[in-house]
This record gives structure tokens, C-alpha cells and sequence, in this order.
């Protein structure tokens, strides 16, 4: 695996392999890679010839009380898993790299609406920098194809509306979430989770099950499932950010008659907020 701390460098390989006709498959990432990660890099690997990574903790998606500063920073390691899993290049840009005009005077992207919900809520200002810093990111590959995983699922439908409302010669691809043996979504934050919090913090995804179940079987009293979860998730000892049953394409509240439907957690535990959703289509 060759390894670029330029855009300059990383486009000139890339230049070459684009002229003798080589696809480029992309993962964009902030590092910590755990396996979900790396079966995004195996993903892209079985449909292009040319796999390229980039690790890059965007300060631009964070807010000012969030955790840049902690956010873990494992380049060594990550960089022996990414060699293993089949990477070609890697991207590691600083922040002068990627934002050479300082972070104020940025050009954005922004996704209106659908960044309004959700993680957008509490986060304002976070799908901004996301879907600026995946913006120059395609610029600087130019990629065939970027894959994204499922857990970050407002994250991958906003970037899938960006790339196509601005015409961006990208296929975005999915893929499905990695979870622990007992069901935790893999996160590079689920470190900050204590050892006291971590056997009750399956929580999350137990009760977006349960909603799940309750639809499938025919209860669409949308609100009280959503009250009721809530209930669910305080009483394993955690505080619920937001759980929304929602229209799987919009992201907005799920209507009735809705037949592809997201059910959408976030949670704050001690130390950690969590994340987690199910996807289910009704006849
Ligand atoms: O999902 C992530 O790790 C980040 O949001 C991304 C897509 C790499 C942009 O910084």
C-alpha cells in the first residue's frame, strides 16, 4: 500500500490508472478502523481495480464541544489493517492539506432538509462539514465508486441526494452494518463506552427491534412507539436523543401508507452517544 499526504500525489497515480482504463473504488473514513471499515475495503475490492482509503478527521463535522481532540488516532494500526485488507492507497491529508484557506472562509455543500433531522438536530452544522470534506474527497479521487456503511444511515442518504443533485459521476453503494457478537453496531467510538455501560447498551438496538416487530405485526401507532422506546432506553439507565420511525428515502416521519421504513436511534450514555437503525419494507 503506497501512502499520500498530498492531493497532488495521490492524483497523479490515480491519473495513471484512470488512463489505462482501472476503476477506482473509494473509502473515505477518520480512521480507528475496525472491521466494518475493512469489509468496506474488501467491498470495494471485489467491483474495482484500484482500492483508495482516506483517513482524515474532519474538524469541519465536529462541533465545538464534540470530540475532535479525543477522537482516537490509530494511524499504525489502521495502516497495517488496511495492507491486509487489500488497500492500494491511502490518503492522509493534514488540515492545511484539505483546507489550505483555513476552516471560516471554507466553500461549503449543503444538503438541505434532510440535515435538519435526526443527528442534525443535535448536531448542527455536522452534515455541512460531512458532506463538504466527501465533496473535495471525490474531487481529489474522483472515484467510480464510494462505498459507505449503513450504520451511519442519514450519512449515506444525504451523500446519496448530494451526488445527485449535483450530478457527481460517483455510485454510492452501501454496505450492511458490523456488529459485536451481542449486537452493538461497530463504532470507532464505542472505546468511550465504560466497562459498567457496555452489557446494557444493546438497549438501543433491542428496542429498535421491537418497534420493528410491532409494525411488521401491525401496529403503526407511530408516536406511542416512539414514546414507548424511549421509555425502554430510560430504563436501562440511558438518555434517548432521538428514536423516529421514518420514510426510508426521506428521512422525514413515516406517513401510513408508507411501505420502505427506517426506524432511526441515537443514544447518550455516560460518555458515548450511539447510533443504530433498522430498515423495513411492508408489503
Ligand atoms: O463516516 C465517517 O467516518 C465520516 O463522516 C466521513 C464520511 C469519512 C467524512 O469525514
Amino acid at each position: 500500500m503506497q501512502v499520500f499526504h498530498t492531493a497532488s500525489g495521490l492524483r497523479e497515480v490515480l491519473d495513471k490508472a484512470r488512463r489505462k482504463g482501472l476503476s477506482i473504488g473509494f473509502v473515505p473514513t477518520m480512521g480507528n478502523l475496525h472491521d466494518g471499515h475493512l469489509a468496506l475495503i474488501v467491498q470495494a475490492a471485489k467491483s474495482n481495480d484500484i482500492v483508495v482509503c482516506s483517513i482524515f478527521v474532519n474538524a469541519l463535522q465536529f462541533g465545538l464541544n464534540e470530540d475532535w481532540d479525543k477522537y482516537p488516532r490509530t494511524y499504525e494500526s489502521d495502516c497495517a489493517k488496511l495492507r491486509q485488507s487489500g488497500c492500494h492507497y491511502l490518503f492522509h491529508p493534514n488540515d492545511t492539506e484539505m483546507y489550505p484557506n483555513g476552516l471560516d472562509t471554507q466553500s461549503r455543500v449543503i444538503c438541505p432538509t434532510m440535515t435538519d433531522v435526526l443527528c442534525g438536530a443535535s448536531r448542527p452544522g455536522h452534515f455541512e462539514g460531512v458532506t463538504t470534506v466527501v465533496s473535495k474527497l471525490f474531487n481529489i479521487v474522483q472515484p467510480d465508486e464510494a462505498i459507505f456503511g449503513i450504520k451511519d444511515y442519514q450519512q449515506l442518504a444525504v451523500i446519496r441526494r448530494m451526488a445527485e443533485d449535483l450530478c457527481m459521476p460517483v455510485k454510492i453503494t452501501s454496505a450492511p452494518i458490523h456488529r459485536e457478537p451481542d449486537g452493538l453496531a461497530m463504532s470507532s467510538r464505542n472505546s468511550y463506552i465504560s466497562d459498567e455501560e457496555r452489557p446494557k447498551v444493546t438497549v438501543l438496538k433491542e428496542t429498535l427491534e421491537w418497534i420493528a416487530q410491532q409494525i411488521v405485526a401491525g401496529n403503526l401507532e407511530f408516536s406511542k412507539l416512539q414514546k414507548d422506546a424511549a421509555k425502554r432506553i430510560k430504563s436501562a439507565g440511558f438518555k434517548t436523543d432521538y428514536i423516529t420511525i421514518s420514510n426510508s428515502k426521506t428521512l422525514q416521519p413515516a406517513a401510513i401508507d408508507d411501505r420502505q421504513i427506517t426506524i432511526l436511534g441515537a443514544m447518550y450514555t455516560e460518555s458515548a452517544r450511539l447510533i443504530d437503525n433498522i430498515s423495513i419494507a411492508l408489503d
